[in-house]
């Protein structure tokens, strides 16, 4: 943990933050750059000895020069009937200690992964409210008990749900859900001063981000390598830094956007992988399988990511309906129209009705053209009645 910071020291100095979830992963290394650059951390979270225990770590590494300082308060996001109350609690102390706020991290949140048909409607209210109502509390409060007067700026932690989130569809539609209200927020609260934008993070690795997965963890975290343009994991110490600098005076002019700090990864493969007999679902209806085929060990209903340097392309659409073509021998109008789509339109046997057609089309331009040629060289009299 804790790069040196790429910001000038005391960037921060004698500002106050919360960070949900500051004690592990991307918010701990958020705490410790920002207790690097003079802001006094406030983290946050439902496991006490944790949070009690990351606090003490950073503390011995605050010079005795910074105002910095780090406190924990035990809190639980996740809107349960006492949800809301953990959050003003939390807000209320943060204030009765260091008399302000400056900024908030929603970096606080969890899922567990799973395929839609499987999620069970408690597993789903729990993502949901841990990773969209948790932060829409976190930002009500804080807003409404400080930033409402004195202006602020928060940064909310989603994710790379930009393709859905097959796997893990309840965190992909909060995360979504907390783009938009990013948006929203960063409208309704600009009078009061206040900034607010959001943070995609693509697969960065951390101890208890992996754990989160159990078992699975592992084999996730290495599946989505060959998926980044990097070629490697990110770090917590990558979203850090950019998270400090929406926070500082060099985002001023930033509000309402989302940076994603993925390396390219959104931009590129997907985890999730479709099963290959799933051309039987595209095709079915018009009788046609086996288009396009990717080799490996296709599993169903559960992530499955075999080493995509093993997939491969069987046939192109042409290929197939060209195959298709002999093996049905032209009886079939849909391969007819496919090959004569992907061949540029010369394989297709030609019928009596396009003869039929054809020379009606080319007859009535000919006809066309004669009109207008007797109609130049021998044009009618004028008044001539
Ligand atoms: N690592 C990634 O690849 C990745 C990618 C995209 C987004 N994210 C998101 O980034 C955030 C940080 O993740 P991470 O990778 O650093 O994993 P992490 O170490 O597991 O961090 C999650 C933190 O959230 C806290 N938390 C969970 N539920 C909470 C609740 N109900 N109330 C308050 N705090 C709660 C946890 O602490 P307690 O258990 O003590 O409550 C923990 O400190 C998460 O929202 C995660 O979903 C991570």
């Amino acid at each position: 943990m804790a790069a040196s910071s790429v910001f000038r020291q005391g960037l921060f100095n004698h500002k106050v933050a919360i960070v949900t979830g500051g004690g592990t992963g991307i918010g701990k290394a958020i705490s410790a750059e920002l207790l690097e650059l003079g802001c006094s951390v406030v983290i946050s979270s439902r496991k006490a000895e944790r949070l009690e225990a990351a606090a003490q770590e950073m503390r011995q590494k605050i010079p005795p020069s910074s105002p910095a300082s780090v406190t924990t308060v035990p809190c639980n996001i996740r809107s349960e009937d006492e949800a809301r109350e953990h959050v003003k609690d939390l807000v209320s102390s943060v204030l009765k200690r260091y008399g302000r706020i400056d900024y908030l991290v929603n970096n606080g949140g969890g899922q567990f992964s799973s395929p839609v048909e499987k999620i069970a409607s408690k597993g789903w209210k729990a993502v949901i409210d841990t990773n969209l109502t948790g932060t829409f509390y976190c930002c009500k409060e804080v807003y409404t008990a400080w930033m409402k007067q004195h202006g602020g700026v928060i940064v909310n932690i989603i994710a790379d749900m930009w393709k859905g989130f097959p796997g893990m569809a309840h965190t992909g539609a909060a995360r979504s859900a907390v783009d938009n209200l990013t948006k929203t927020m960063a409208v309704e609260w600009a009078p009061s001063g206040v900034r607010v934008n959001a943070v995609a993070p693509g697969t960065i690795f951390s101890k208890t981000a992996m754990e989160n997965y159990k078992e699975f963890g592992p084999q996730l975290f290495k599946m989505s390598i060959p998926l980044i343009p990097a070629k490697r994991l990110g770090v917590p110490e990558e979203i850090s830094s950019a998270v400090c600098f929406l926070l500082s005076p060099g985002a001023s002019y930033i509000s309402g956007a989302t940076l994603r700090v993925d390396a390219g990864q959104s931009l590129y493969h997907a985890l999730w992988e479709i099963p290959a007999d799933c051309r039987s679902l595209l095709f079915s209806s018009r009788g046609h399988n086996k288009p396009f085929s990717m080799g490996g060990d296709h599993g169903h209903g559960k992530m499955s990511m075999p080493d995509w340097r093993q997939w491969k392309v069987e046939g192109t659409p042409l290929e197939f309906t060209q195959q298709r073509l002999t093996k049905r021998g032209l009886k079939d109008p849909w391969a007819r129209n496919e090959a004569w789509r992907y061949s540029g339109g010369f394989s297709r046997a030609v019928t009596l009705s396009d003869v039929l057609f054809r020379g009606f089309k080319w007859g009535f331009a000919a006809f066309t053209v004669a009109l207008a040629i007797e109609y130049t060289m021998f044009p009618p009299k004028k008044g001539g009645h």
